[in-house]
C-alpha cells in the first residue's frame, strides 16, 4: 500500500520510510522524485496539471474515472496516472489528442446518466464534474444509451441525503468510510448499469460525514442545512470547533447572517479535513429558538427581561456591596472550559484584582488536578507531551479509558491511518466492547474498574523481566529506577489476573508489543482521569512511558485526552485557585508584584478555594456571591445536589451564558453571552496548539462576548480594563506568561496556530526534563482495596455519546445530534441482569449513596460482569446526582451502584 500523500511530510527522520529517488520525464520536463510516488503526484509536485475526478489526496488511489490517463513511451495503452507508480527513466505525456478523447468520452459517459440539475444542486458552483465538463467544453452528449433512473433509498444516516442519480460512482465515499473511519459502511453494490452506492452496514455509521466531504459532486448532501444558499453566496469563516479538545479547524458557511453548514479545508488543522459528527452536524444550536437575546433580572420568583446595560450595572453594584459587607473572599468565580483564552484571562483578572480573591476555578480542575498531582513530580509537567499527528508515526499505541470513536473520532482516525499505513499495533484497554476493540486491537484487555494501577505496574514488571526496558534512556534521563523495579516485583501476571481479571497471556502479549515498540504512544481518557485511584494510575503510566524511553520521541508520548475545546486554555489562563496565568503561583512574591503593577490593584497572596470547595463553602453559607461564566454546573459538575444547595445559599448569583441553562434559571441576573461563531479569540487544544476562533456571525439580540461583559462590569465598579478587542487581551497574555510568550495574534492567523510551551519543537522533553532528570516515584502509589459493597455491588461507569456527559447545553440543542443519538441507557452484563430478572429494554432504577435515576436497560455481554455503563446521549439527564464531590480530586466517571428492575 502506498503511503497516504497527505501525511508524507511526517516521514520519520530515522529513514525507515526513506524511498529511493528516480528520474523521469513528464511533458519534456526532467523530474527527480521518490520512488513511492505516482505519476500524478510527481506531475503535481512539478506544477504539471493532469485532470482528475476520483483521486483524493487523503485516500489510496481508486482509479475509477479514467480522467487522469497519460501516455507512457513504450506502453501500448494509456495508463491512469493516479494508480501508476513512477519508474526510472520513463517518458510521460499528459496532453495529446488521444488523451483528450479518452477524457471527453469518460465525461460524456458520466453525463449519460447524470441529471442536469445543477441549478438546484447543493454542489452547483463547487462541483468537480461541472468544472470538468466546463473545462473540456462539452456542450452535448451524442451517446444514445438508456438513461438509468435510480431510486432514492435512505442513506446510512439521516443527516446525509443520497441522490443516486447524481452519483458518478467514483468510489471516494466508499474509500473514505473504509480508510478514514474504518467502518466499511458503504460499498458499490451490483455491476454495470445497476451499480450504485449502498449502505451495507448502516448500524456502524458514525454520522461523521467523511463520505459527504469527499463526494466530488452533489450525490451526497447535508440533510440538515436549515438555510439554502448557493456556494458562491456563502461567506466562509475559518475557525476552531467548539466541542471537544482536539481543536479541529472548520469553516462556518453563512448566508445573510445565518449558518448554512460546516465545511473543512484539508490544509488546515490536525483534523486534515475530517470532522466527527459533533463538528460537522452539531453547530445548529447557534440558531436555537432558546438562545438568550436579552438580559434577565430576578423580580421575586421570576426572571424578567431587562436592558443589558441595566443588568450589568446592577451586577456591578451588587458585587461591590457584597464585597464591602463580607470581604473579597465571600465571592467566587467559575469560568469555563469552552470559553476563549481571552475571556477566561479577563475573568480571572477581574476576580483576582477587582474583587480581590483567588476563589476561582473551572471544570478543568477535575481533569488537571489528577494529571498534575500524578505527573508533575515525575516529569515536571502534566500535559499531553506530543502533537496528535505523532500518532501517525507510532508503531504501538495503548488506548485506555476512552471510546475514541465516540469521544474523539479524529484521534481514532489517526490510529486507523497508522495501522493501515504504518503497521501500528493497537492495545485497547476497556471493560466494554468498543469499536476499536472489535477487529482492530492486537490485544484487548478488559480490566475490572479501578484496577488500572495494578495492570499498568504488571505491564512494567513484565517489560523489565523480559529485558525490554530502554536501559540507555533510563540511565541518561531518570532517577529511582531500582526502587521502581523493586516496587513492581509484586505485580506478577498471576496477581494481576487475580485482581484485574486480565488474562495473563494478554498482559504478556501487551508487554512484548509495547516493550519492543520503536515508538509507543499511551492515550488515556476520562475512564482513567475520572476514576477513584486516578493519580496512582496516571503516575504509573508516566513510569511506563519512561521505562520504554517513549518521551521526547516522535511517535511516542503520553496523550491525556481532554473533554472540552478549551480545557487546556482554561488551566493555562489561571482559572484555578493556585496559579496566576502561565502557572505562576499565587503565593510567589515576584508574580504578585508583577501582576499588581500590571493590573494596578492589590492582589491576594493566599491560595483560593477549588471548585469543589467553592460549592462546599457556598452550601455552608460561607460564599455569598458568585459569577458563573459560560458554565452550567448543575448539569456539568459531578454532584448536582451539592451545586443546588450551594446556589440556594448564595445571596447573589450572576450567570453569563448564551442559553437559560438549569444554573441560569436559579440566578439573580442572567447576561446573554455569544456562541463561538459570534466571537473572536483563541482556544488551546489538548495538544497545546493555540488556534484562532473567528466570528462568522453577528451577536444575537443584545448578547455580547463574555469578555466585553466582564470588562463592562469592571468599568462600572471603577476599574476600566482598557481592552478594545480580544487581540489586546491576547497581547497581555503573551506578555505575562512564558508558555504563550513571543506569540502574536498575527502569527496565529498566518501559521494556523502556535504551540504553547514552544521550546524548539511541539514535543515536550525532546531537550530533556525540567530539573535534569525524570523521577520514578512509587511511595504514593495506592493499590485498590478489596472491599465488598453489598448494598451497591455494581461498578457503574459513565460516559457520553461523544462526550455529552459534563456538557449538554449546546449539544442537546443541536437537532442533528439528537436525531442520530437519541437514547440514554444503561448497559448491563447479561449474567448480572439475569440475577435481577432484568431483560433488554426494561426500565431499571440505578441507586448510589447519593441519588437515583431510572433508565432503560440494554442487556448483553459487551461489558464484563459486575460493571455497568451508563451511556448518555444528547438529552437531559441529571447524572450528577449519582455522584458525591467532597474532595479536590472527584471521581466523576465511576460510582458504586445497585441496579434493580423498576
Ligand atoms: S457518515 Fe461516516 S461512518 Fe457514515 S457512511 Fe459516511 S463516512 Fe461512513
Ligand atoms: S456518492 Fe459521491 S463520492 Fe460516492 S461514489 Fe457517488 S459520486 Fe462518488
Ligand atoms: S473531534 Fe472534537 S474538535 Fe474535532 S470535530 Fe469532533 S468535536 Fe470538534
Ligand atoms: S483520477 Fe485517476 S482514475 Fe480517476
Amino acid at each position: 500500500m502506498l503511503p497516504n500523500r497527505a501525511f508524507c511530510y511526517l516521514k520519520p527522520k530515522d529513514g525507515s520510510w526513506m524511498a529511493m529517488t528516480v528520474e523521469l520525464t513528464i511533458d519534456g520536463k526532467k523530474i527527480t522524485t521518490s520512488e513511492d510516488k505516482t505519476i500524478l503526484e510527481a506531475a503535481r509536485e512539478n506544477g504539471i496539471y493532469i485532470p482528475t475526478l476520483c483521486y483524493h489526496s487523503k485516500l489510496s488511489p481508486i482509479g475509477s474515472c479514467r480522467l487522469c490517463v497519460v501516455e507512457i513511451e513504450g506502453v501500448e495503452h494509456p495508463m491512469a496516472s493516479c494508480t501508476t507508480p513512477v519508474a526510472p527513466n520513463i517518458v510521460v505525456t499528459t496532453k495529446s489528442e488521444k488523451l483528450d478523447k479518452i477524457r471527453r468520452d469518460a465525461l460524456k459517459l458520466m453525463l449519460v446518466n447524470h441529471p442536469l440539475d445543477c441549478p438546484i444542486c447543493d454542489a452547483g458552483g463547487e462541483c468537480d464534474l461541472q468544472n470538468m465538463v466546463f473545462q473540456f467544453g462539452i456542450d452535448q452528449v451524442e451517446y444514445k444509451a438508456n438513461k438509468v433512473e435510480r431510486e432514492e433509498i435512505p442513506f446510512s444516516t439521516p443527516l446525509i441525503r443520497h441522490w443516486p442519480n447524481r452519483c458518478i460512482l467514483c468510489g471516494r465515499c466508499v474509500w473514505a468510510c473504509r480508510e478514514i473511519t474504518g467502518n466499511n459502511v458503504l460499498e458499490i453494490a451490483e455491476k454495470g448499469y445497476d451499480s450504485h452506492i449502498e449502505a451495507i452496514y448502516p448500524e456502524k455509521c458514525l454520522s461523521c460525514g467523511e463520505c459527504l466531504s469527499v463526494c466530488p459532486v452533489g450525490a451526497l448532501t447535508d440533510n440538515l442545512s436549515p438555510i439554502k444558499a448557493r456556494k458562491w453566496q456563502a461567506k466562509r469563516t475559518l475557525t476552531t470547533c467548539n466541542h471537544c479538545s482536539v481543536g479541529c479547524q472548520l469553516e462556518i458557511n453563512t448566508f445573510e447572517d445565518k449558518l448554512i453548514n460546516i465545511t473543512t479545508k484539508e490544509s488546515e488543522g490536525t483534523n486534515n479535513g475530517s470532522l466527527c459528527v459533533k463538528g460537522r452536524f452539531g453547530h445548529d444550536y447557534i440558531h436555537s429558538e432558546e438562545r438568550l437575546k436579552q438580559a434577565l433580572i430576578r423580580k421575586r420568583e421570576d426572571l424578567i427581561p431587562t436592558d443589558i446595560d441595566e443588568a450589568i450595572s446592577f451586577a456591578a453594584k451588587k458585587i461591590g456591596e457584597i464585597k464591602e459587607k463580607y470581604g473579597s473572599d465571600a465571592f467566587a468565580g467559575v469560568g469555563s472550559v469552552h470559553l476563549s483564552n481571552e475571556e477566561n484571562y479577563i475573568f480571572q483578572r477581574f476576580v483576582r484584582s477587582v474583587i480581590g480573591t483567588n476563589n476561582i476555578d473551572s471544570l478543568a480542575s477535575l481533569i488537571f488536578e489528577p494529571l498534575s498531582e500524578a505527573l508533575i513530580p515525575v516529569l515536571g509537567m502534566g500535559l499531553m507531551t506530543n502533537p496528535l499527528n505523532d500518532l501517525l508515526l507510532s508503531d504501538v499505541a495503548i488506548v485506555i479509558g476512552t471510546d475514541l470513536d465516540g469521544d474523539h473520532q479524529i484521534v481514532a482516525n489517526k490510529l486507523r491511518w497508522a495501522a493501515y499505513h504504518n503497521d501500528l499495533k493497537p492495545v485497547i484497554v476497556d471493560p466494554r466492547e468498543i469499536s476499536l476493540s472489535k477487529g482492530f486491537a492486537n490485544v484487548w484487555m478488559r480490566p475490572k474498574p479501578s484496577t488500572d494501577t495494578v495492570w499498568i505496574n504488571g505491564l512494567i514488571r513484565e517489560i523489565i523481566s523480559r529485558g525490554l526496558e530502554d536501559k540507555d534512556f533510563i540511565k541518561k534521563h531518570t532517577k529511582g529506577f531500582e526502587s521502581l523495579k523493586k516496587f513492581v516485583e509484586q505485580f506478577t501476571p498471576e496477581k494481576v489476573e487475580e485482581i484485574t481479571g486480565i488474562d495473563q497471556k494478554d498482559l504478556k502479549d501487551a508487554a512484548q508489543l509495547f516493550g519492543e515498540a520503536k515508538a509507543g504512544a499511551i492515550i488515556f481518557g476520562s475512564g482513567i482521569i475520572g476514576q477513584n485511584d486516578s493519580v496512582s494510575a496516571i503516575r504509573s503510566l508516566g513510569h511506563l512511558a519512561l521505562i520504554t524511553g517513549n518521551l521526547g520521541k516522535r511517535g511516542g508520548g503520553l496523550y491525556p485526552i481532554l473533554p472540552r475545546c478549551n480545557t487546556q486554555g482554561a488551566w493555562d489562563m489561571g482559572l484555578n485557585p493556585l496559579y496566576f496565568p502561565g502557572y505562576q503561583p499565587v503565593t510567589d512574591d515576584g508574580a504578585i508584584k508583577r501582576f499588581k503593577k500590571l493590573w494596578g490593584l492589590p492582589i491576594k497572596n493566599e491560595k483560593g478555594l477549588s471548585l469543589v470547595d467553592i460549592f462546599l463553602k457556598a452550601s455552608e453559607g460561607k460564599i455569598k456571591a458568585m459569577i458563573i461564566m459560560g458554565e452550567n454546573p448543575l448539569v456539568t459538575f459531578p454532584d448536582s445536589s451539592l451545586v443546588k444547595k450551594a446556589i440556594k445559599n448564595l445571596e447573589f448569583l450572576v450567570v453569563i451564558d448564551s442559553f437559560l441553562t438549569e444554573t441560569a434559571e436559579l440566578a439573580d441576573i442572567v447576561i446573554p453571552g455569544v456562541t463561538f461563531a459570534e466571537k473572536d479569540g483563541t482556544f488551546t487544544s489538548c495538544e497545546r496548539r493555540i488556534q484562532r476562533v473567528r466570528a462568522g456571525l453577528k451577536p444575537l439580540g443584545e448578547s455580547m462576548a463574555d469578555w466585553e461583559i466582564i470588562a463592562k462590569i469592571s468599568e462600572m465598579m471603577g476599574h476600566p480594563m482598557n481592552f478594545s478587542t480580544p487581540k489586546d487581551i491576547f497581547d497581555e497574555i503573551a506578555k505575562v506568561t512564558s508558555c504563550y510568550g513571543n506569540i502574536t495574534y498575527e502569527q496565529l492567523d498566518e501559521k494556523g496556530g502556535a504551540w504553547c510551551y514552544l521550546g524548539k519543537t511541539p514535543r515536550l522533553f525532546e531537550d530533556g526534563f525540567p530539573g535534569g532528570k525524570a523521577n520514578f516515584l512509587t511511595d504514593d502509589i495506592k493499590l485498590p482495596q478489596k472491599k465488598e459493597n453489598k448494598e451497591f455491588p455494581i461498578s457503574l461507569t459513565v460516559g457520553g455519546n461523544f462526550y455529552n456527559y459534563l456538557i449538554g447545553s449546546k449539544t442537546k440543542r443541536a437537532k442533528g445530534l439528537a436525531l442520530v443519538y437519541p437514547d440514554n441507557f444503561v448497559l448491563i452484563n447479561d449474567e448480572d441482569a439475569d440475577k435481577k430478572g432484568i431483560k433488554d429494554g426494561d426500565m431499571v432504577v440505578i441507586k448510589t449513596e447519593n441519588g437515583e435515576l431510572s433508565l432503560p436497560a440494554r442487556v448483553n455481554s459487551n461489558i464484563i460482569p459486575g460493571v455497568a455503563h451508563l451511556k448518555i446521549s444528547f438529552n437531559d439527564i441529571d447524572v450528577g446526582k449519582l455522584f458525591k464531590a467532597d474532595k479536590a480530586i472527584v471521581p466523576y466517571k465511576i460510582v458504586n451502584a445497585s441496579i434493580e428492575k423498576a
